[in-house]
C-alpha cells in the first residue's frame, strides 16, 4: 500500500513548477509528495514557497528545508496537493481523517490546480463508509452531538489516548457514523449552517484532478469543471 501512496504523491510532484506557491497536503499519501517537493528543492534547486495544511506537514517540510508562507501572507495558490479518504464519481470526496480538514480547505479555496493523490482502495460509488470528520468549536460541542445523534447520525467525538482529539485550530472532531451519504451537497450545506460547526470534511466539486494509484498502474482522473 505504501509503494501505491508513494507512486500517487511523486506522479503528483510532476505538476509543480519552478517559481510555483504550493499547497502541502497532510496524510501518509501526500507525505510522499511532500518528500519529493524537498528532495527537487535539495538536489535540483527548485524554487517554491510551501503552504502547509497541519503542523504536522510544517515539521516535514521544515525538515526537508521547503520555504514556507502562512496562507495569510498568499493570495492564490497554484498548486495543492493532499490525499482524500473516499472519492466518489462527481468528484466528491471525504477528508480529514487526520483531523487536518479545516486548515486543508482553507489551503485548498485559494488554489488553481487542487489534486488529490490517493491508492485505489479509496474510490466508492458513494460517499459514507468512511465516517465524516466535523470540526466544532469545544464550546457546545456537548449539545452539538446530541443534536447529531437526534438526527441518526451516530456522532462520537474523536479521541486519542483516551482523550478528545484537538485540532491544529483548537476545536474537537465529532466523526458522523453516516453509512451512505444519499446527498453529499444537501448535507455539506446542512452542515455549512449549523451553528458551532466551524467545517466539514466534505470537499464537493473542489478537486480538479485525482491521481489513483492501483495494482495496474497510475490513472488521472480530471474534472471537466
Ligand atoms: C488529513 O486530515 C486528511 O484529510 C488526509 O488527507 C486524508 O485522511 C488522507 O490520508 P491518507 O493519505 O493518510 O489516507
Amino acid at each position: 500500500m505504501d509503494e501505491l501512496k508513494k507512486i500517487a504523491g511523486v506522479t503528483a510532484a510532476q505538476y509543480v513548477k519552478d517559481g510555483m506557491t504550493v499547497g502541502l497536503g497532510t496524510g501518509s499519501t501526500a507525505y510522499f509528495f511532500v518528500e519529493e517537493i524537498g528532495r527537487r528543492v535539495k538536489e535540483e534547486g527548485l524554487s517554491v514557497v510551501g503552504v502547509t495544511t497541519s503542523s504536522q506537514t510544517t515539521a516535514q517540510a521544515e525538515s526537508l528545508g521547503i520555504p514556507l508562507k502562512s496562507a495569510d501572507d498568499i493570495d492564490v495558490i497554484d498548486v495543492t496537493v493532499d490525499g482524500a479518504d473516499e472519492v466518489d464519481p462527481n468528484f466528491n470526496g471525504i477528508k480529514g481523517g487526520g483531523g487536518a480538514l479545516l486548515m486543508e480547505k482553507i489551503v485548498a479555496t485559494p488554489t488553481k490546480d487542487y489534486i488529490w493523490v490517493v491508492d485505489e482502495s479509496k474510490l466508492v460509488d458513494t460517499l459514507g463508509a468512511f465516517k465524516l470528520p466535523v470540526e466544532v468549536v469545544q464550546y457546545g460541542s456537548e449539545r452539538l452531538l446530541r443534536v447529531f445523534e437526534a438526527k441518526g447520525y451516530k456522532p462520537a467525538f474523536r479521541q486519542v489516548n483516551g482523550k478528545r482529539f484537538v485540532t491544529d485550530m483548537g476545536n474537537f472532531i465529532i466523526d458522523l457514523d453516516l453509512g451512505k451519504i444519499a446527498d453529499a451537497d444537501a448535507l455539506a450545506n446542512e452542515l455549512d449552517h449549523t451553528v458551532g460547526v466551524v467545517e466539514h470534511g466534505l470537499f464537493n466539486g473542489m478537486v480538479n484532478k485525482v491521481i489513483v494509484a492501483g495494482k495496474d498502474g497510475v490513472q488521472i482522473l480530471e474534472s471537466d469543471k
